[in-house]
This record gives C-alpha cells, structure tokens and sequence, in this order.
C-alpha cells in the first residue's frame, strides 16, 4: 500500500511560491507516495486553556489529519530566518497534549523556499532544531534549499528543468526514508 503524506505549507497566501513547490514535489513524488496538503489557515493560535475539554474542533481535526499519516512533507517559507509563525503554531498544536504529539515517529523532510539566494536556510534550519524534540526521523539529505524561485516558475508551471530534476531525487529519497522509517 502506498504510504500517506501530510504536506504542511507554511504560507497561507493565495500566490504562495512555497504552494507551487510543495504541488511540484507531489506532481514529482514517487508511485510509493500518497501526499495532500493540510490546510493550516484555520487553525487559532495555540493557547493551553483551550486544553483538554474539549480542543476546538479545528485543533482536533489537525490532528487526526496528521495521525493518520504515516510521514509528513515540510514545504516552508521563510520569516525572519525563521519559520513562519503558521507553521510554527501548526507544530505547536500539534505537539499536545503532553504525551501526546501526534508527530511523534513520522518521518520527514523538509524543503525550504525564496525568492531570495539563501532559499530559506534559516527556516529549514529552525525546523531542524524542533523535529528531533517531536522525535521526528528528519530526512538528512538530500537538503532543499530552493532559493531564487520566482525565476523557476511561469505562473503554477515549473519551467527550470534542473530544479524538476532535484525535485525527483529529493522526493525518490524521501520515498526511501519513510519505507525505512515508518512505525
Ligand atoms: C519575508 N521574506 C523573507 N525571505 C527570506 O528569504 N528570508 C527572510 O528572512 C524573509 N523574511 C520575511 C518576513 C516576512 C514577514 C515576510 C512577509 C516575508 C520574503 C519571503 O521569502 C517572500 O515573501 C516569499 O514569497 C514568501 O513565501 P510564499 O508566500 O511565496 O510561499
């Protein structure tokens, strides 16, 4: 059976680079991949008082999505050299209640995305710091840095035939990584 992948999106605009990249990394993945993309728009910001009884129905529906995968696919922009604060919340939600983090022992990879000539190290980076503490197994390499991507792009097409080409090994890799890897 293939394997379910959570893609997370960490722009909520409608033009979103980091949205064409994470569609071309679906369009590109290998047979073994099921991915779809779980909104992250409308879930509130993360606040404790809201736990245990009952979550609002939003946070409990993020993490059934994510419990029932068996792998997630990081697609993020960069903020601040950091992780958009979408994403984070997302990362956040999803981590409680205690003992409970839903993405515990999925693996995962990340692709970070700019327009800018650093594609988004800060943020992959900063994602790097989180997922070992949610014992994630992070797909090391190979690492998506995908800078300059306003030129890769014509509309929703992806017109850069080397970047089609890394796309497929990075999603043939991390088709490898989740067989290796999953619980
Ligand atoms: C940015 N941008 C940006 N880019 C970057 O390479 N490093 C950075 O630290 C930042 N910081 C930053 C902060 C804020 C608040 C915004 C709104 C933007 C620019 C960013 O890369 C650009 O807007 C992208 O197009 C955002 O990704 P999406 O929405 O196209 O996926």
């Amino acid at each position: 059976a293939s394997k379910k992948i959570a893609v997370l999106v960490g722009s909520l605009r409608k033009e979103s680079f980091t949205r064409r990249v994470a569609h071309s990394l679906i369009e590109l993945a290998p047979a073994g991949l099921a991915l779809s993309i779980v909104e992250l728009r409308d879930l509130p910001l993360y606040n404790e008082d809201d736990e245990p009884d009952p979550p609002p129905a939003a946070y409990a529906a993020f993490r059934d999505a994510i419990r029932g995968a068996d792998g997630i696919l990081f697609c993020t922009p960069e903020y601040n050299r950091s992780v958009p604060g979408c994403l984070k919340n997302a990362i956040d939600v999803g981590s409680r209640p205690y003992g409970k983090a839903v993405f515990a022992d999925k693996p995962t990879a990340i692709a970070s995305v700019s327009p800018g000539a650093l594609g988004g190290f800060g943020a992959n980076h900063h994602l790097r710091q989180m997922l070992p503490f949610l014992n994630m197994p992070t797909m090391p390499a190979p690492e998506a840095y995908i800078g300059g991507v306003a030129s890769k792009y014509d509309g929703a097409t992806l017109t850069d035939e080397s970047t089609r080409a890394f796309f497929q090994k990075f999603m043939a890799a991390f088709g490898f990584w989740v067989v290796q890897h999953a619980g």
